[in-house]
Formats: C-alpha cells, structure tokens, sequence
C-alpha cells in the first residue's frame, strides 16, 4: 500500500507538509478533512443552520439525511492533476470550505459516525484511483482510514504556536515575523478556540483524534516547514524503495 498518513491537530502543519512532500514524491495529495468540510457545507446551504445540529432528531440534521444529501448532490472529491478537490454538486468548493460558518460548524458532523464511514470509504476509492502513491492528512488516517499505512506521522506543536500559525495565514502574513505584531487578547482567543476544537475532536467517541502507536511523532514547534518535509520525504524513500 503506497499511503502515507499525517495526523494531528487543528494548524500543526499537516496540508503544508502532505502538500509539499506529495509533490516532492509525484503522489497525490488527500485532505480528509476537506471532505468533512463539503459535508458540513452541504448540509448548512441545503438543511438549514439548525442550531440542534448533530443531535437533531426526526426534523433535525439526521445522519440519514445527511449520508442522502450527500449522495445525491453529490458530495465527491474529483482528482485534478495530483490533488483530490472537494465538490458539491459539480462545483470546486475548496474554497467555501475554508469559511468561518463551515469551520465553527465541522466537529459536529465529523462527530457523525455515519459520516465518518461515508468519509473513510472515499478515501480508500481515492487511493485506488492514484496507485503512484497517496499523502492522506487528517485525524484519523493511521489508526482508522488506513491502519496498514507503511508510514505513519503525528504532527504536533505547541498551541500557542499553532494559534499564531492560524492567525498568520488569515492575515495572510505567510507566518514569518507575525510575533512582534500579534495582538495578545487575539493571540489568546484564537489558542482558546484551537483548545476547544482540539478537544471536541480528541474526546469523541469515534475516530478519536490520536497517534497510532507505530507513528514517528514530530514535533513542529521550532521546525522550519522545509525541514519537516525533508524529514517526511527523507522517511518515505527509506520505506518505499524497491
Ligand atoms: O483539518 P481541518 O480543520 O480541515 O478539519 C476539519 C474538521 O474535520 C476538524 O474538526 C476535524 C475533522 N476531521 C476529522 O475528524 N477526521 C479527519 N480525518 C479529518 C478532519
């Protein structure tokens, strides 16, 4: 199995490693949770904001219902070149995933067990339709999605880390620098809003976000984006040659 899986929280790290070290190895790249981000979209544009959300019973979102939208939209993720794209109803989402009510809302549904084994059965038609080689990121990609993974990482950094990591890419600062100018209640709120995410997506009772126990856990704190990827890719030649 040609599957590389990186896990971690909320901004460790993870689509900017998966993207790079995929393209550094020719495979393609998968983000799991973009596809739980379609879903959500869906299901917020075509089922209404419901504020009971998940537990919604009969009128409520229901997983039947949900698994039902997103079969007949579709909900699918479409390869194009080496990237696998989120789309609802033949229309590129990548984008509209990103937005904050998608983003405040994603837990819930990725909370879904119905969902997630909707979710996890795509991801293994993906990998068959890229039999070159797959970099999958998400939660639960070594313990769930694909336990036989040859390489497994868990990207980990502190939270305040991840919070100022979250805070440049929206500002658009690309990281480098943004310390000296955060502002520290936004610093403060956004590591707040990281911890509760963290925890909702740690404490569930499916698909636990969690290192496998044969993943190389790396810690991304003090490391440069382009050492983490050498590192990945350094793993990968070793585990997939021959
Ligand atoms: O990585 P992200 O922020 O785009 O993930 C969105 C949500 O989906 C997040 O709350 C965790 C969830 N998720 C998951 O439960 N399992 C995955 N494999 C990927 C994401």
């Amino acid at each position: 199995m040609r599957v590389i899986a990186i896990d971690g929280p909320a901004a460790s790290g993870k689509s900017s490693t998966a993207q790079a070290v995929a393209r550094r190895l020719g495979w393609a790249h998968l983000d799991s949770g973009a596809l739980y981000r379609a879903i959500t979209l869906a299901v917020l544009d075509n089922l209404g904001n419901n504020e009971e959300g998940a537990k919604g019973k009969g009128g409520g979102w229901g997983p039947q219902r949900i698994i039902a939208l997103t079969e007949d939209l579709p909900v699918r993720l479409v390869l194009a070149g080496a990237v696998f794209r989120p789309e609802v109803a033949g229309v590129d989402v990548a984008e509209a995933i990103r937005s904050e009510r998608v983003t405040r809302r994603v837990s819930e549904i990725a909370a879904i067990p119905e969902v997630r084994h909707w979710v996890n059965v795509r991801q293994r038609e993906a990998a068959l339709d890229y039999p070159q080689g797959v970099v999958v990121e998400g939660r639960d990609i070594g313990t769930v999605v694909f336990p036989d993974a040859p390489l497994k990482v868990f990207l980990t950094a502190s939270p305040e880390e991840r919070a100022r990591r979250r805070l440049a890419q929206r500002g658009g600062a690309g990281g480098a620098g943004l310390s000296d100018r955060t502002d520290p209640d936004e610093l403060r709120r956004e590591t707040e809003a990281l911890a509760a995410r963290d925890h909702a997506d740690s404490n569930r009772a499916v698909a636990p976000l969690r290192a496998a126990p044969d993943a190389i856990l790396l810690d991304t704190t003090d490391l440069p984006l382009e050492e983490q990827v050498q590192r990945v890719v350094a793993l990968a030649q070793k585990r997939f040659s021959g």
